[in-house]
């Protein structure tokens, strides 16, 4: 249906409900032309929200169109509840408090007419299926704002719109909890028509507070953030190896032992010698801490679900209670190291006993339907040399030792049941079975989602490819230590949950999407802020908003604006998704480096000889003459302030910049949007996640120019990554054996003209080398060009992961 015609429809709805069924025809065409004359506005084009930044709604409305005026706030604006619902009350207190407006009262302004009254907040319970019990339908005119919804969620959810159509400084007054202080009350708003609903019914936001514990102020912060965004879930992974941090009263231990820690490993996980801090950690929520943030969060309609993992990422638990292993006579520790830990919970009656009596206490606690029992990373060693364990397989016919873990979910599963709880958990519940009422987490890629929902179970879409926000988002150069992994924003929000691979009817089971913060490398609540925003905000649109209206563009547009919100919040977002970006243009025939950013009325300052930029170097405004290698360095300000300040990219002159090449065996790993990389006259870092790494594995590179018609050549420079280490374990990437130079005039007989060798040099730093090859004795003109690179295949002796396939990483090739 037409977006106006459904605006239009809406008004006539709210008309029929104001008037009484005796209405008299004149009436009618008067609300007609009235409606027609409220929605003669301004379309929501592409350009609209650079136009209007104000009107910046994240995540974008279902339906949205301006109407003529402003509505105006003042000391005056009163504001009514058609029913005494608790929800609807505070949801509206909530506007009031923030516009300075006066307190609602309950009082049915609807349907008995508001006719001459002006300067009024309608909030108006309605039936209507069409929006759901989250949705909303809005209309803010110059004498009144109405809003109808089904459910206190719905009204929730329309303030919040609301909220972003005021002043950004309004979130200030929120993030200081003084919602009274709010400095200027003489707020006016738009007009608009908004009919409002989720695409998604899980809208989910996790955080780990096992490796790093974040206090109970700042989770309340990081559920506003949610909130705000119109998340409706938060999943609080509240156990780990690394500490235990929910009071338990039964095992008083847990908490008194669990939840500390002796010390924690500095840096990454991949430096070695590995060092600690030497400081004992800790920390836990007591359980009426947590029923206050349970409060907290229904406040601002967010379901929390609770996660008490099992049976793996155990340690802290064995720590206090070691009769919970497999293995009592050990001694455990909690983890001061990150990673997967083989000691895990036994599959004994003991531990069931004790997962029933924690889950009895958690389900008090959480009012959510399911509860998160992980699952996850379990590994097997502790079961296979149990003869316990393997007496236990035995009786119940158990074939290996993943059907025991099978064994072990449906035994949790039952508990949960009986509890009048689901059972919900990370992809590996599927490894064995799955137990017949189970929802599953699909984080390792989209597979387990679309497995489990072929077997008509509902799932929850978390890919770390996705939607894992510990994972690098900008140059990880320069990039604050993450775990890894390289997810940029514009690749959350191109993310689209329902998987291709299902029909319909199996779609169906796709419930909604969840990010996820693991905190390994996160310390502190900044740290958690500045990995989880803006990417949290672009999965908002992705499960709030229709696929139709999911458009980057718009999405940046308004997410400038919406910055200034974020700022107002003091959430320490990341600005780096602001960052310039480089492009390789040919102007009058010659290469030039384009810059652009996302920010709208962002500048641009740089330089091109390694200096530190200021407002002082060049401003941008037209692509840079690439006329030799140069290193750009940029800062980037909008309105005096410093949005970016470190951006550096070396750039290397290249005569096949650009060009075309053919690769006899194609890599195995390609930068993320590319095609010809390797000629984009970038050259990167030493970190594994650049974004210009195309690798080889196992296999050698061969790459094949062709020139059209002779030419000379006087060098090739290539730019090779070495890591063999990361983390602990086998990175296998190595520089090469040896690159060779071929030149040919027919593409078949080849002249080898220069060989570069490497593998005597071969070691475990990590580190880029460039191979120069120079050809001072060439002088006869050929047409063709090959540059080989010859992979050391296998990861050589003495090297982590000796015997395994290796891998070689290259990122340009330099042709002079
Ligand atoms: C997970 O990331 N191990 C669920």
């Amino acid at each position: 249906m037409n977006p106006k015609y459904q605006l239009f429809i809406f008004n006539f709805q709210f008309s029929i409900f104001n008037s009484t069924i005796f209405m008299k025809p004149v009436a009618l065409i008067a609300i007609f032309m009235f409606s027609v004359l409220m929605t003669f506005g301004q379309k929501i084009d592409s350009g609209f929200f650079r136009r209007n930044p104000s009107m910046s709604i994240i995540p974008m409305p279902y339906k949205m169109e301006t109407t003529r005026g402003f509505f105006k706030f003042s000391g005056k604006t009163r504001c009514f509840v058609s029913e005494a619902d608790t929800y609807m009350m505070s949801t509206a207190a909530l506007l009031a408090n923030i516009t300075g407006t006066k307190a609602p009262v309950v009082k049915q302004v609807y349907p008995h007419g508001m006719h001459g009254q002006t300067n009024l907040i309608v909030f108006q319970k309605i039936a209507d299926d069409s929006i759901g019990d989250e949705g909303y339908r809005m209309s803010i005119a110059p004498d009144r704002i109405i809003i109808g919804a089904n459910t206190g969620k719905g009204f929730f959810y329309a303030v919040q719109t609301i909220l972003q159509l005021l002043p950004p400084n309004i979130y200030q007054a929120i993030g200081n909890k003084s919602l009274t202080s709010t400095p200027d009350h003489n707020f006016e708003i738009p007009g608009v028509e908004i009919i409002d609903k989720p695409r998604f019914g899980y809208r989910g936001m996790h955080l780990d507070v096992g490796r790093h514990f974040f206090p109970v102020a700042f989770v309340k912060k990081y559920i506003d953030a949610l909130a705000l965004h119109k998340f409706n879930t938060f999943h609080w992974h509240l156990t780990e190896d690394q500490g235990w941090r929910i009071e338990i009263k039964q095992f008083p231990k847990l908490t008194e032992i669990g939840s500390k820690r002796k010390e924690t490993m500095e840096g990454s996980y991949a430096k070695e010698p590995r060092t600690f801090d030497g400081i004992e950690y800790g920390g836990f929520y007591t359980q009426e801490e947590i029923k206050d943030v349970v409060r907290y969060a229904q406040n601002r309609f967010i379901t929390i679900i609770p996660e008490i993992e099992m049976p793996g990422h155990a340690l802290a638990a064995l720590s206090a209670y070691p009769e919970l292993s497999c293995d009592p006579t050990k001694k455990y520790e909690a983890a001061t190291t990150w990673g997967i830990f083989p000691d895990v919970f036994c599959p004994s009656e003991t531990t069931f006993d004790f997962i029933d009596k924690v889950l009895t206490e958690v389900v008090a606690l959480f009012p959510s339907k399911y509860i998160h029992i992980g699952g996850d990373e379990c590994p097997k060693t502790a079961w296979k040399n149990s003869v316990f364990c393997q007496n236990l397989m035995k009786e119940r016919g158990l074939k290996n030792e993943e059907e025991l873990q099978s064994y072990f979910i449906q035994r949790v599963e039952k508990i949960l049941t009986a509890k009048g709880k689901k059972l919900l958990g990370w992809d590996e519940i599927l490894e064995g079975g799955l137990s017949p009422t189970a929802t599953v987490m699909s984080w390792r890629g989209e597979k387990g989602g679309i497995e489990a929902a072929k077997q008509n179970h509902d799932v929850i879409m978390t890919p770390s490819t996705y939607v894992y926000f510990d994972y690098y988002q900008a140059n990880p150069n320069i990039e604050p230590l993450a775990i890894g992994g390289y997810l940029p924003l514009q690749k959350v929000y191109n993310y689209e949950p329902y998987p291709s691979e299902l029909t319909p009817d199996q779609a169906k089971y796709i419930l909604g999407v969840q990010g996820n913060i693991w905190t390994e490398y996160l310390p502190t609540g900044a740290s958690v802020e500045y990995m989880a925003f803006p990417r949290a905000v672009a999965l908002s649109e992705i499960a709030w908003s229709s696929k139709e209206n999911k458009n980057w563009t718009s999405f940046t547009d308004r997410l400038s604006y919406h910055a200034k919100r974020l700022d107002a919040l003091k959430i320490n977002y990341c600005k780096r998704i602001f960052d310039p970006q480089t492009n390789i243009v040919i102007i009058d025939s010659e290469p030039a480096i384009e810059m652009t950013t996302e920010l709208n009325g962002g500048d641009i300052y740089y330089t091109t000889d390694g200096s530190k930029p200021s407002t002082l170097s060049n401003k941008y405004t037209a692509p840079i003459p690439f006329t030799k290698d140069m290193n750009v360095n940029a800062i980037l300000l909008r309105d005096s302030v410093v949005i970016c300040k470190d951006f550096e990219k070396k750039f290397r002159k290249s005569t096949v910049l650009k060009k075309a090449y053919t690769l006899t065996k194609l890599p195995e790993k390609v930068p993320e949007g590319t095609d010809m990389s390797l000629t984009d006259g970038v050259v990167e870092g030493s970190n594994k996640s650049s974004m210009g790494w195309t690798g080889f594995k196992q296999n050698d590179m061969e790459a094949v120019f062709d020139f059209g018609s002779p030419r000379q050549f006087k060098s090739v420079r290539l730019n090779f990554l070495n890591k063999p280490v990361s983390r602990g374990s086998a990175e296998g990437i190595f520089i090469p054996d040896y690159v060779m130079v071929s030149v040919s005039n027919d593409g078949k007989t080849w002249q080898d003209i220069n060989r570069a060798d490497f593998a005597a040099t071969r070691d475990s730093g990590n580190y880029t080398r460039e191979a120069f090859l120079n050809f001072s004795d060439v002088t006869k003109p050929k047409r063709y060009l090959k540059v080989f690179a010859k992979n050391v295949g296998i990861i050589p002796k003495g090297f982590k992961g000796e015997g395994q396939p290796a891998w070689m990483y290259l990122d340009e090739i330099i042709v002079e």
